[in-house]
């Protein structure tokens, strides 16, 4: 693979605070082929239950101690099940651990089974702060189906496709991921935001 060295337009080295090692691979497979080294914090940030992705990436900014030349980097991310008026959304780490995705699942039966994905990723340099936002909508599989990623990867599948999440390796659920457009929009916004 190659990859482009830093330049004044990237930074060299982000640092990516989370718990969960299949969102460090995606983060990886994203940011590493454009020449951006990416290290990881394993520590748990204190999280607010706000009531939006975006508050929630901002006060896990404000948490961190950003070391000098180094871009800090959190997101946010949650499954918007429509007929469900968006639940779990912004508690879908919560619905996650109690409910389980048979539970997920068994919330919808008989009912529209679409649902989107969002994803807010916010980076920090000093008092510096960007948001970039990601979204993909698909439906919700009727079994879990597929070992890979993480999460409700096993139930989420993206319209257009006819496997899911787990199904498919890290680079291409990034080609269709909430992570993978933000990721994309953040790299686009990065520039102008410090420049
Ligand atoms: P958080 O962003 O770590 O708070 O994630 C909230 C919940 O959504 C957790 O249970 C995650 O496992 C789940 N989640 C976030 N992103 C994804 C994803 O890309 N695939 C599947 N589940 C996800």
């Amino acid at each position: 693979m190659v990859r482009a060295p830093p330049g004044p337009d990237r930074p060299g080295q982000v640092r990516v605070y989370t718990t969960n090692p299949g969102k460090v691979r995606e983060i990886r497979a994203l940011l590493e082929p454009r020449g951006i080294r990416v290290a990881w914090s394993r520590r748990r940030l204190v999280e607010i239950q706000g009531d939006s992705l975006e508050e929630v990436a901002r006060s896990k900014l404000n948490s961190v101690s950003p070391r000098p030349g180094e871009l800090s980097l959190v997101e946010d991310s949650g499954l918007f099940i429509h007929s469900l008026g968006g639940f779990p959304g912004v508690y879908s780490a919560y619905a996650y651990r109690t409910l389980g995705l048979a539970g997920v699942l068994r919330l919808v039966r008989g009912r529209d089974r679409s649902a989107t994905f969002r994803c807010v990723v916010g980076v920090r340099q000093g008092p510096e702060v960007l948001l970039a936002r990601g979204a993909v909508t698909g439906s919700l599989a009727r079994t879990a189906r597929g070992t890979l990623g993480f999460g409700f990867d096993p139930i989420f599948i993206p319209r257009g496709c006819s496997e899911s999440f787990a199904e498919m390796p890290a680079d291409v659920k990034n080609r269709y991921s909430h992570r993978g457009r933000a990721f994309r929009a953040l790299l686009r916004a990065l520039p102008a935001a410090f420049p």
